[in-house]
């Protein structure tokens, strides 16, 4: 990267002191997560902010609903800031409040809403978060999906899983014995979601039709071609690919747990690692004594996490020592307040 901006950078940090925190997704650029204070998946990063509430700023390098959570998560006097205002996310943005309302209608004329429990997935707005809080629903991540759908299994007899389908289907079939025929799949565009009254009544998990457009392109192909080309590979994806994929692989987990399985595997192993490239490039790099490859290359990186580049994040910064609040994330009370309740749900889940 830029040797000029790597100094400004470093210059507008060390000005901003202990005021500013900087959290880094995983997905980030490797110009960008050298300057964060802390690295994690979605779930990590979340609890990172709660933790920090000295720091005045915390400037987010990840994408929008993560700094949402953020400011939902820290006090009223904390700012978060989110460098690169177009980093959204494709899998949340599938998801829009009215569409999930009018499910939610639909539900509640079959009278089935009562005994449904809404979860979402960390990768969702916070519009949706509250409509989950409201609901007597839970916030979950890829890394705690299992436990907070036991949880919601206890308080009701049907979940209706937002917005990924994918993380949805895999934990309820890989992980908690469900069949595929316990889940249907609820489409927003459709008129009752595509799906008869007896379908809806019937099922045990009602998936939302969103996915990531960045996972869901990984194909039992690639899965099949890498074991052909390398004998003996490993294959460790993400939970947000699809389920064909997830089921022919040998190892599935969110981003913290693809990073502990890569630290811990004895020299000289492969692996084929289906998540974001930025991470795999950089797992490669740290562990030159394994071979350590991307599922597919045909793959790209996630382009709205690689919005945050080290110009906008120079930019935040140095804009902070000049006293002025850029690009900063705010959730309204009343959201924020039934997000919260979904959120600390998922913080107190047992495990
Ligand atoms: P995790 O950080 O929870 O593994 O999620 C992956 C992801 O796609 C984030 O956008
Ligand atoms: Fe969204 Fe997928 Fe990108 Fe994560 S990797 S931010 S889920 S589009």
């Amino acid at each position: 990267s830029d040797p000029d901006l790597v100094s400004r950078a470093a210059a507008a940090k060390a000005a901003l002191g202990d005021r500013v925190f900087v959290l880094g997704h995983h997905y980030q650029r490797d110009e960008v997560i050298q300057f964060a204070d802390v690295t994690g998946d979605s779930f990590k990063l979340a609890r990172e902010a709660a933790a920090r509430p000295d720091a005045e700023y915390i400037v987010f390098c990840g994408v929008h609903f993560m700094a949402e959570s953020a400011d939902i998560l820290t006090s009223n006097k904390q700012q978060v800031i989110l460098p690169d205002l177009a980093a959204g996310c494709s899998m949340a943005d599938m998801a829009a409040l009215p569409q999930v309302e009018s499910a939610w209608d639909v539900l509640t004329e079959l009278r089935i809403a009562a005994r449904t429990v809404p979860v979402t997935y960390m990768n969702s707005s916070a519009d949706i978060k509250g409509f989950v809080g409201r609901n007597g629903g839970v916030v979950c991540t890829s890394s705690n999906a299992k436990r907070a759908l036991e949880w919601a299994y206890q308080q009701g007899e049907k979940v209706l899983f937002l917005p990924d389908q994918h993380l949805g289907r895999n934990t309820a079939v890989l992980e908690m014995g469900f069949s595929l025929d316990d889940c249907v799949l609820y489409d927003p565009h459709k008129p009752g979601g595509g799906l008869t009254p007896e379908q809806l009544r019937d099922a045990r998990m009602i998936l939302w039709r969103g996915h990531c457009s960045v996972h869901g392109r990984f194909t039992l192909d690639s899965v099949n071609d890498v074991r052909d080309r390398v004998p003996g590979v490993n294959v460790l994806v993400h939970p947000e690919c699809r389920h064909e994929v997830v089921n022919a692989a040998d190892q599935v987990g969110s981003t913290e747990y693809i990073i502990r399985t890569i630290e811990a595997a004895p020299a000289g192993s492969a692996w084929a690692v289906g998540t974001e490239l930025n991470l795999v490039r950089r797992l490669a790099l740290a562990h030159p004594d394994k071979q350590i490859m991307f599922l597919d290359k045909a793959v790209c990186y996630c382009s709205t996490m690689n919005r945050i580049d080290l110009p906008h994040l120079v930019w935040a910064l140095e804009e902070l020592v000049a006293g002025r609040v850029v690009n900063r994330i705010t959730v309204d009370a009343d959201t924020a307040h039934h997000a919260r309740v979904a959120l600390d749900q998922m913080l107190a889940l047992p495990g």
